[in-house]
């Protein structure tokens, strides 16, 4: 018999952390140092079971066979547990007088079709019109000729085209370029609140947690214009329920706006409208610099 003492909790970890001590990048090696010292500190803290981790590996197998080139589980673990957010946070830190960022989510689609001023996103009927306008401007409030709006946005039947069979591919999207003096213009429908996924492990957790999958009313927009750093956001309806209590954390106060009832025969209503609609009115101011990062198509959830 061996009169060796039994190796302690903290001496695996120690040795688990210290076995990340010679990766060549400093930056992976910061962070596998980090992350490893986390998970040990997680797992002896709760005092986690065998059968609680096997579960964990099941809701990862899960996660990982649930996902493919429409639906990514992983984004929404990351932005349901908040870390989406708190990413954001850290890359884009104490508002400038800037548009604040939000999360991109999984329904944007890269390569909307650039449509005209004015132009119609909807391309079958898909609730209230809206007319969204406004200008794109610099932090010293001069308009941003040639600024670049992408927007996506769902319908009354809650769902983005990329989720909906029955819808045409650019319904509900489009891309939108400001005019010599900042100006954009389009009409769009009034957003609705929606569940995100939920029929998958991401689901299940909100299920088990007592959390509900809603999100707010939105239009998700990334204004991009040469000289500027792009902006990832959305614009809420500050009318909506939920904003309170989003499930993936999104709102932000300098993000809501007012959607105001506009009766049917309103001088000002836009071409073609004849029920009551409502009017958004935006600008959308950008700091000076380059893009950080390309917006990815990391893959989306439906
Ligand atoms: C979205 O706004 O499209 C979204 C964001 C995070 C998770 C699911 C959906
Ligand atoms: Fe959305």
């Amino acid at each position: 018999m061996s009169g060796a003492a039994p190796v302690s909790p903290a001496e695996i970890t120690a040795r688990a952390v210290a076995r990340f001590d010679s990766t060549p990048d400093p930056r992976l090696r910061e962070i596998m140092r980090s992350l490893v010292g986390h998970l040990h500190a997680f797992v002896t803290e709760v005092g986690l079971t065998e059968e609680e981790w096997a579960e964990g590996i099941a809701v990862l197998t899960a996660t990982g066979e649930i996902t493919d080139d429409k639906r990514q589980e992983f984004i929404l673990w990351s932005d349901t547990l908040g870390l989406s957010m708190l990413v954001d946070a850290i890359a884009h830190p104490a508002p400038t007088g800037a548009t604040e960022s939000t999360v991109l989510g999984p329904f944007y689609v890269p390569g909307s079709p650039l449509r005209p001023y004015g132009a119609d996103i909807a391309e079958q009927e898909a609730g209230a019109p809206a007319w969204v306008h406004g200008r794109v401007l610099d932090l010293e409030g001069n308009p941003i000729a040639g600024a670049e709006l992408d927007v996506w946005q769902n319908g009354d039947n809650e769902l983005y085209a990329v989720q909906d069979d029955d819808a045409p591919d650019d319904h509900l999207r489009g891309r939108f370029l400001t005019d010599g003096e900042g100006r954009f213009a389009f009409r769009a429908v009034r957003p609705v609140p929606y569940p995100i996924p939920d029929d998958g492990p991401v689901g299940r957790m909100l299920n088990a947690t007592g959390r509900h999958p809603w999100r707010p009313a939105h239009v998700h927009i990334v204004v991009r214009a040469a000289g500027f750093k792009s902006v990832t956001t959305h614009i809420f309806d500050a009318e909506s329920e939920y904003l309170d209590d989003d499930t993936v954390f999104a709102v932000k106060p300098s993000l809501l706006r007012e959607f105001v009832p506009r009766a049917a025969d309103d001088p000002g209503r836009p071409e073609g409208v004849e029920e009551p609609w409502v009017s958004l009115e935006l600008d959308l101011v950008l700091a000076p610099g380059e893009d950080t990062a390309e917006v990815a198509d990391v893959g989306r959830t439906h």
